[in-house]
């Protein structure tokens, strides 16, 4: 049976509930609409998640309109329920670009930029983050399992718990979780904890973010939060508080790693023609991200311009291909950013190129999924240089689309995947001397030296895919508090 708007009546046994929908709308300047795949890391997570289970995916459109119209964008894609949240422009501003991402998101990467603390920006995230909440509690069968995720909605479980006491609900956390001395800036941190609070299960991608979260609730809210208290598990701990028992645990994220690498070896003469296109350099490095200020990207362009100038790669026979993909463009932060990359992309080609052949090629555009897997599976070496990122799934696609067991990858310890990944070349993205050894390393040391490296990769990547990161997640969640 279906409703009036064509969702099913009963409600679903299982909703997603995130800052972003799947799919993103853009408003041409015809007024057509084209809806897109939308950016970052959790989307590519749960897309093939919700696939395989079905269930509704609450979230934001990516455009806006006003809450109180009565016709609400209605997206479709196969398999999943999609439910969209309005934003209005001032709620854009306030709750995603500040509070979200001028607040938080700085906050969580080790305060890479100084965060901003606004009451008004703190007033539209709670506001905001109830109309998730209500929307999640409208979706939702009784006793229904719902998965928030992410820093975008820390309040949605104990609004949700409010609404919907019958519900089980999980929340993840996609970025780092701060240390205490970090979190307590904020001045709304009790808040947020007793947010998260109202989950049953509340998942990190690291044990330190576990960690982090047990000893801010002792502190600051003076509950019980131990290490798990039979000792079996030392990734996994308990929060007792207002007479509730809350796991807290750890669940490295992963991706969809058969049909990454399905799909990558389909496209592999695609990769011989990039090549090719780009005048057959001898070592071609690739790097892909959100334009983000926590991605490195000017720390890989800075052990580039070293290692040139330094005579250890030589610039007529190496070239490095960056794709950023544009974010939060109207945040100061990305526009600083943006401006910092471009300058430099500028110099070092001025600096070490010839007219019919720069050593960068940098492309602001999401390049679609095929494209993107050809890139990768074209790279002799993938620089993934954060100075800090939650898991960075990247890196775990790049290894998954060489079943062919060419490539190297260079990736930073600031990142979730290094606890993982540790047969890639390993840099701290602070010290420049390990910067320019593992990019120079990755791109000279002998063939079979790389391939051995890649071949633990590869499989490590192949044995732990986004379906087990789903599926404990909802098992601990479907378990016992
Ligand atoms: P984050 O979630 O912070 O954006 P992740 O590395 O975890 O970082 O995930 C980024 C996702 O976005 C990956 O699936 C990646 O393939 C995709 N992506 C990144 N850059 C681009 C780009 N330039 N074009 C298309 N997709 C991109
Ligand atoms: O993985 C971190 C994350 O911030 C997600 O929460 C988010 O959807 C994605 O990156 C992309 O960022 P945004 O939604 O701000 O474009």
């Amino acid at each position: 049976m279906t409703s009036p708007d064509g969702h099913p009546a009963a409600g679903a046994d299982f909703v997603v509930v995130a800052n972003r929908l799947p799919v993103d709308k853009r408003v041409q300047p015809d007024g057509s609409i084209v809806w897109s795949r939308s950016p970052g890391g959790l989307v590519t997570a749960l897309t093939p998640t919700l696939a395989t289970r079905s269930g509704a995916w609450v979230g934001w459109s990516g455009s806006t309109s006003d809450p109180d119209d009565p016709t609400p964008d209605q997206p479709q894609i196969e398999g999943i329920d999609l439910r969209a949240v309005p934003l209005s422009d001032a709620e854009v501003v306030d709750y995603y670009e500040g509070f979200s991402n001028a607040t938080l998101w700085p906050l969580y990467h080790d305060v890479l930029v100084k965060p901003e603390f606004r009451r008004d920006w703190w007033d539209t995230y709670v506001r905001v983050n109830r109309r998730f909440a209500e929307a999640a509690s409208k979706v939702a069968a009784p006793g229904a399992m719902v998965w928030v995720q992410d820093y975008q909605l820390q309040l949605v479980p104990a609004m949700l718990r409010e609404l919907r006491p019958d519900l089980r609900i999980g929340f993840f956390l996609h970025i780092p979780f701060p240390p205490p001395e970090l979190f307590s800036q904020l001045p709304w941190r009790t808040e947020l904890l007793k947010g998260l609070l109202g989950a049953d299960l509340i998942g990190f991608h690291l044990p330190g973010g576990a960690e982090n979260f047990l000893t801010l609730s002792r502190r600051l809210l003076g509950a019980a939060a131990s290490r798990d208290p039979v000792g079996v598990r030392t990734d996994f701990g308990t929060v007792k508080y207002d007479d509730r028992t809350v796991q807290v645990g750890s669940f490295p994220i992963s991706i969809d790693s058969a049909n990454v690498a399905a799909a990558a070896a389909s496209v592999a003469d695609r990769a011989a023609e990039i090549r090719a296109e780009l005048g057959n350099p001898e070592v071609l490095l690739l790097g892909v991200d959100r334009l983000d200020y926590t991605k490195g990207i000017d720390v890989r362009l800075a052990g580039l311009d070293r290692l040139f100038a330094a005579g250890r790669l030589d610039p007529s026979k190496t070239m490095l291909v960056q794709l950023a993909s544009p974010s939060r463009e109207r945040v100061d932060s990305y526009i600083d950013i943006r401006n910092r990359i471009e300058q430099t992309v500028g110099h070092i080609n001025g600096t070490h190129g010839t007219a019919d052949r720069p050593p960068v090629r940098y492309l602001l555009k999401p390049i679609p999924r095929n494209e993107l897997l050809a890139y990768f599976r074209a790279a002799d070496v993938m620089l993934v240089t954060p100075l800090r990122d939650g898991m960075n799934l990247v890196a775990k696609e790049y290894l998954a689309s060489r079943d062919d067991l060419g490539g190297a990858l260079v990736l930073s310890e600031f990142t979730g995947a290094a606890a993982e990944l540790v047969d890639s070349y390993l840099l701290n993205p602070y010290d420049e001397a390990s910067v320019d050894d593992a990019i120079a390393g990755a791109a000279t040391d002998p063939v079979d030296v790389r391939r051995e490296r890649m071949a633990k990769l590869h499989a490590q990547v192949m044995d732990n895919d986004v379906d087990q990161w789903a599926n404990s997640f909802l098992a601990t969640l479907a378990g016992p508090a």
